[in-house]
């Protein structure tokens, strides 16, 4: 993009941003149309995607999107007067979670957080924005066995990569500073024209290089291009962010304010859908009512849809709106008290989420750079400058980081020689009868399709972790300022959560079970991702530095039961990637909605959102929810065409 068309285009975002409200969101039950063709459930990532194609492609239909949060074209929590090295002290409207504890992580409960905004998580995300590699989404299609096979809608890398070409503009850095930086790209990862930014910092902290020196010391490889299906290796990742301004890129302007007016789209705020209502039962023909409830005064009304319902309130809330709908798993349903209308074990079942421990050290010998992180938060003059900097066109200067722009993603081959050990494994507990049923959440244990489900997730997984183009590990770095961290995410769990209707109140926050390391080989992948990522401490480039292992430390590494205790005590339990309790799978395999993300038994009723992933792909998700939006909304635009 040419300097003045990224100059012009930030200045329409930013006037878009500024004249909200407008007249086309809603706050009313009264403000609203007798009927509309299309109801879409959370104004969030998927959810605007969808309502945005929707009402384009369709001018004379309607659209209405309900949302829970209010509008707030705040630029997000890493932009100033804070950034990540600061905390969170001012969050845009979050849902915070406390899961149950988990008795295979010390008792520990998981903290998570939620969007319960416009613009949904896309709006108060880290703006990490990589995707996951071919083989992710290979998996899903894998999952889907031979009945996803014969069909001609496919979410394989081939069948979604269109889409997350389509999702956004990627700009491409200036040549000084991909020279500054060393940042490399390949444009033919993308080419859409969505203003969905994609785009890297001009900025790096002082120290930033240090890591990329040591993975390359510990034998991994750069990639040029991580968004283009091969990310195995050392990556630099884009963050959602516009290029010119340096703000947050999300949802609410990229897929609301920057395309209106469009007079067929509404938007209702600070309203909860509490359930979707066939009023004949299971036997109805077309698509329900959708029940709302005014968070002003309580008032629940019914809105008529004469096309159909996608529910797009993410990974937590999906489940619940379909459980209140008596679309769920029958023997829960029932002590709820909830009438059955259709019987999916899988809703709010086959929870999945990003966790895993971190490797600390501090640094002996001098370690001076050229600004590192603590400089804002203790030199004014300094803070003062960044600030300016970032108001200034272009923006420039510490904060136009986000959350960071660079990572390793290693696959179990390349991490550890007993990968062959953890695969059997893996291959043992699909195969051995009764075995992968006994991991399971109780509920769902002796239902047969959740079972053939989990082993066909077990076996698509097992085959996958052997190829070493398939990343299993993932450890993001943006600064190593001491005392230093290597984060150990594990890309692929194997422990299956719960999301299940609070039944003392069921329009509140559902109970969020995360079950982590319940399969216990999660716990036999995090040995070996730790006792890699502390290959760090041995690097010529450490050492030079004197860095001094903090945790987990010699002694507790060279010990499997100290190690294993050092895991399950310390790791972190969510990442903020929540997905999977839709999914998208064979109704005889526990999934919810199948290849046309239309739920099954149900009419007129789709999900579009994280929840419809099978399997969690080895990435930050944001990228994946848009473009999840983006091919659902074209499935949906052909069905009705
Ligand atoms: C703190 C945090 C940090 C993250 N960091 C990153 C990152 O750096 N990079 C990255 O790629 N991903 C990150 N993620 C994950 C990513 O943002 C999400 O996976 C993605 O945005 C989810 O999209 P979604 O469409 O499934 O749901 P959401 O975008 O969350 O949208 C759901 C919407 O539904 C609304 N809703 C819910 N229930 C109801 C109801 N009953 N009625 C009406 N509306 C309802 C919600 O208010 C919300 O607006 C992060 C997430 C969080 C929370
Ligand atoms: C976890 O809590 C349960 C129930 O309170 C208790 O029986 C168990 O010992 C606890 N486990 C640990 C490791 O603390
Ligand atoms: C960029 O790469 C060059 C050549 O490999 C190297 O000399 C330089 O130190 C690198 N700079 C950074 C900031 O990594
Ligand atoms: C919505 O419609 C259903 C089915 O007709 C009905 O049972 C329910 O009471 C209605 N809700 C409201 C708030 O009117
Ligand atoms: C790490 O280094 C910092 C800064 O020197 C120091 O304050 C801290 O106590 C050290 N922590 C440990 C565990 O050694
Ligand atoms: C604080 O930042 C200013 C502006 O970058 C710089 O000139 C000054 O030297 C810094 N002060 C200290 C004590 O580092």
């Amino acid at each position: 993009m040419g300097f003045l068309s990224a100059a012009i285009l930030s200045v329409a975002a930013l006037a878009t941003a500024a004249s909200v409200p407008n007249s086309k969101m809603k706050r009313q039950v009264s403000q609203l149309r007798s009927d509309y063709d299309f109801v879409i459930v959370g104004a969030g990532t998927s959810g605007l995607t969808v309502a945005d194609r929707l009402s384009a492609a369709f001018p004379s239909k309607t659209v209405l999107v309900i949302e829970y949060g209010n509008i707030h074209f705040a630029p997000g929590v890493f932009d100033p007067p804070t950034n990540w090295m600061e905390g969170i002290p001012n969050p845009p409207p979050s849902w915070t979670f406390s899961s149950l504890p988990n008795p295979d992580m010390n008792n520990q409960t998981a903290f998570v957080m939620a969007g319960q905004v416009v613009g949904g998580s896309s709006a108060t995300n880290g703006q990490f924005f990589d995707r996951g590699s071919r083989f992710d989404y290979d998996a899903w299609l894998d999952v889907g066995g031979l009945e996803f096979a014969a069909k001609s809608i496919k979410w394989d890398w081939n069948g979604i990569l269109p889409y997350f070409k389509k999702s956004v503009t990627f700009t491409e850095p200036s040549q000084a500073v991909a020279q500054q930086y060393n940042y490399t790209w390949d444009v033919s990862a993308y080419g859409g024209t969505t203003p969905i930014y994609s785009s890297y910092a001009t900025f790096q902290w002082g120290d930033q290089h240090i890591l990329g020196e040591v993975w390359k010391e510990m034998g991994l490889n750069p990639q040029a291009e991580c968004a283009g299906g091969d990310k195995e290796g050392i990556c630099w990742v884009p963050a959602s962010q516009h290029p010119l301004t340096g703000r947050r890129s999300h949802a609410a302007l990229g897929h609301y304010a920057d395309v209106l007016p469009r007079s067929n789209y509404d938007l209702l705020v600070q309203h909860q859908v509490v359930r979707v209502v066939y009023p004949n039962g299971p036997k109805h023909h077309g698509p329900p009512l959708v029940e709302v409830r005014s968070l002003a005064d309580d008032h629940l009304f019914n809105v008529t849809v004469t096309g159909e319902v996608v529910i797009s309130a993410g990974a937590f809330h999906t489940p619940t709106i379909l459980q209140r709908s008596g679309i769920g798993p029958a023997s829960f349903l029932a002590s709820a008290g909830i009438s059955l209308v259709v019987d999916l074990p899988g809703v709010g079942s086959n929870l999945q989420d990003h966790g895993g421990p971190p490797v600390t050290w501090n640094y002996t010998q001098p370690y001076i750079f050229d600004h590192l992180p603590d400089e804002l938060a203790n030199n004014a003059t300094y803070k003062s400058e960044a600030i300016a900097a970032f108001d200034d066109t272009p923006s420039h200067g510490p904060y136009t980081i986000a959350m960071g722009n660079s990572a390793i993603y290693v696959s179990l081959p390349h991490m550890t020689p007993t990968w062959c050990t953890i695969v059997q494994r893996i291959r043992q507990i699909a195969l051995t009868p009764g075995l992968a049923a006994s991991y399971l959440p109780e509920d769902i244990r002796t239902s047969p399709s959740m079972v053939a489900g989990y082993i066909a997730q077990l076996l698509t997984l097992a085959q996958h972790f052997s190829n070493p183009a398939f990343p299993s590990l993932e450890t993001p770095w943006a600064t190593s300022v001491a005392p230093a961290s290597a984060v150990s995410f594990l890309l692929h769990p194997l422990s299956r959560g719960t999301v299940r209707l609070n039944l003392a109140s069921p329009l509140d926050q559902p109970i969020l079970d995360y079950r982590s390391g319940s399969n216990p080989v999660d716990i036999d992948i995090q040995l070996a991702q730790v006792r890699f990522l502390r290959g760090v401490l041995d690097t010529p480039t450490m050492q030079g530095y004197g860095a001094s292992e903090i945790a987990p430390g010699a002694a507790v590494a060279a010990d499997d039961a100290l190690l294993e205790e050092y895991v399950r005590s310390q790791s972190f339990l969510s990442f903020q990637h929540p997905c999977c309790t839709a999914a998208m799978m064979p109704r005889s395999r526990g999934g919810v909605v199948g290849v046309d993300l239309k739920v099954y038994g149900a009419e007129g009723l789709r999900v579009a959102d994280m929840s419809v992933s099978p399997l969690l792909v080895g990435s930050h998700t944001s990228s994946t929810a848009y473009a999840i939006g983006e091919k659902a909304a074209d499935i949906i635009i052909q069905a009705w065409s």
